[in-house]
């Protein structure tokens, strides 16, 4: 289901609607430091100028998508889709956030007081967690086995303005996130379990974009009246 960068041009699709639509506009937004999944209700322009980038270099970046295949391509159909997200996005979750609360205590413990420790992140991991585990068990008990009965006209708007609400905490953490740690960036000298850390925060960053943004984009719209 890809739609020409021309064509999403034409119709003044908001930065969602290009998310889902274009295969590796992700990408380019992640690049440009724009917010496609929390924020994606924006048009292109204005998501641009809120980032202080040029529309323009933007939408080249987008045209130059055309034809080149998604390396993050996620299942078209419902179910798989869903599986797709559970598998790839809410097990991930689980797996890497306590490992990356372990090495946020290690780092502020053992360098306290030094220039750029990021004093406050393994609380801040920790309630991500924590209100992360609580959402995604929301989706995988209540919502996901609605939505994979396909029942005809299934409307589940309740349900989906509470996610997507709990989509937008989720996205404030990642801004908080982003400003413990100067934009994720290590200062001169770090250690290997800094450099370790940092590393594992700029993926979940990523992850979780790209999670909410599959979520808010493409599977919720199917099922909003
Ligand atoms: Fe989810
Ligand atoms: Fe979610």
């Amino acid at each position: 289901m890809t739609t020409p960068a021309n064509d999403l041009f034409a119709r003044q699709a908001t930065v969602g609607e290009i998310a889902a639509a274009l295969p590796g506009a992700t990408a380019v937004f992640r690049r440009f430091g724009m917010d496609f999944c929390c924020k994606g209700n924006v048009a292109l322009e204005d998501s641009a100028r809120q980032r202080g980038v040029d529309v323009a270099d933007v939408e080249r970046a987008l045209l130059a998508l055309d034809g080149a295949i998604d390396g993050e391509g996620a299942p078209t159909a419902t179910p798989a889709l869903i599986d797709h997200i559970v598998a790839c996005y809410h097990e991930i979750h689980r797996s890497e956030l306590p490992e990356l609360v372990r090495l946020a205590r290690q780092v502020e413990k053992v360098h306290a007081g030094k220039a750029g420790v990021p004093s406050g992140l393994a609380a801040l991991l920790e309630r991500m967690r924590l209100e992360l585990d609580q959402h995604m068990c929301k989706e995988e008990l209540i919502l996901f086995p609605a939505m994979k009965l396909q029942a005809a006209n299934l409307v589940l708007d309740a349900p989906i303005a509470c996610m997507r609400h709990e989509h937008d905490d989720h996205g404030a953490h990642l801004r908080e996130l982003d400003k413990l740690t100067g934009g994720i960036t290590l200062p001169t000298g770090a250690c290997r379990t800094w450099q370790a850390l940092y590393a594992g925060l700029a993926k979940l960053n990523e992850d979780l974009m790209q999670h909410i943004h599959l979520e808010n984009n493409v599977l919720f719209p199917r099922f909003s009246a």
